[in-house]
């Protein structure tokens, strides 16, 4: 039987109860994916121990993408990467604070500033830092819906611009206070052998694209302005929206322990990663469901 336990915030669900050892019923599957979509993001504790178990989990929430960086993909199965802090190009070393770390990743939404987010992602801690290296995690569904009613109606047919940058300096609603780019922090897009990308417009407040529910849809990465308003950051609204979703009673942050597992919804949550310190060392095994 599965049980369910709601993790700090109400961000999401602890599920137990699941053996992903062997393919699941029919009925798991389906309470699986209306949990998924109800609250966001699952969490399964030390329940996946291979990457076949993972696979196979992902594809029970739909269509799982092939990245189009062949290098950090995993050799035997092409639908999984391994994002390794080894790979200095994924995981660039910069100071914050005055401390170094690698990997560090702002509050972001996958692929936002492509114009086609995927609908969500599965991670598996392979390898665990001895320290840090959690990956946080915030409900900008929840975020909506505890706005007054005057802003929900200010900014209700507001549309909000997303601009693909690689250094954090050009990201105006990025808090780089405290930050040092290391000196190989990429500048443009083909440094990290990324495309280019035109800006993607969308709905301040998104319906989401399988529930319906109404999502506030900012993120402090790759957020640009909003349309017909000034560009270049320091627009009062869309800062006070950022201070808002970045609010710590929408986040919880996972410490991760060996074997697991966690499912989100990317249209509605965003994540980070705080980065591991010099010396340490880090694995994630990653699926992506379009
Ligand atoms: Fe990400």
């Amino acid at each position: 039987m599965i049980t369910a336990t709601a993790l700090s915030n109400n961000v999401g669900l602890a599920v137990e109860g699941i053996d992903l050892s062997r393919p699941l019923e029919r009925a798991v599957e389906d309470q699986l994916r209306t949990l998924w979509l109800e609250h966001g993001l699952l969490l399964l504790r030390g329940q996946c121990r291979t990457v076949a178990e993972q696979i196979r989990f992902s594809r029970t929430f739909g269509e799982l993408e092939i990245h189009p960086l062949e290098r950090i993909r995993h050799k035997d199965y092409p639908e999984l990467i391994e994002l390794n802090s080894a790979d200095e190009q994924t995981n660039p070393t910069a100071s914050w604070d005055g401390e170094d770390w690698i990997g560090r990743l702002g509050w972001h939404t996958d692929l936002i500033y492509s114009g086609k987010p995927n609908l969500g992602a599965v991670l598996r801690a392979v390898i665990l830092p001895a320290h840090d290296g959690q990956t946080g995690y915030a409900d900008r569904g929840a975020a909506y819906d505890t706005l007054p009613d005057s802003v929900k109606e200010e900014i209700a047919d507001l549309e909000v611009v997303y601009r693909f940058e690689v250094n954090l300096y050009r990201m105006p609603y990025l808090d780089t206070s405290g930050y040092l780019a290391g000196p190989g922090a990429p500048d443009k897009p083909s440094d990290v052998g990324f495309p280019d990308f035109p800006d993607s417009v969308y709905p301040l407040v998104i319906p989401h694209p399988v529930s319906g529910r109404k999502v506030l849809n900012i993120c402090p990465m790759f957020l640009s302005h909003i349309r017909g308003r000034p560009e270049g950051g320091g627009d009062p609204l869309l800062q006070s929206l950022v201070d808002h979703v970045t609010d710590q009673r929408f986040s919880y942050h996972h410490s991760w322990k060996r074997d697991d597992i966690i499912l989100w919804d990317n249209w509605r949550m965003m994540h980070c990663a705080p980065g591991i310190r010099p010396g340490d060392e880090r694995l994630i095994h990653r699926t992506t469901i379009i």
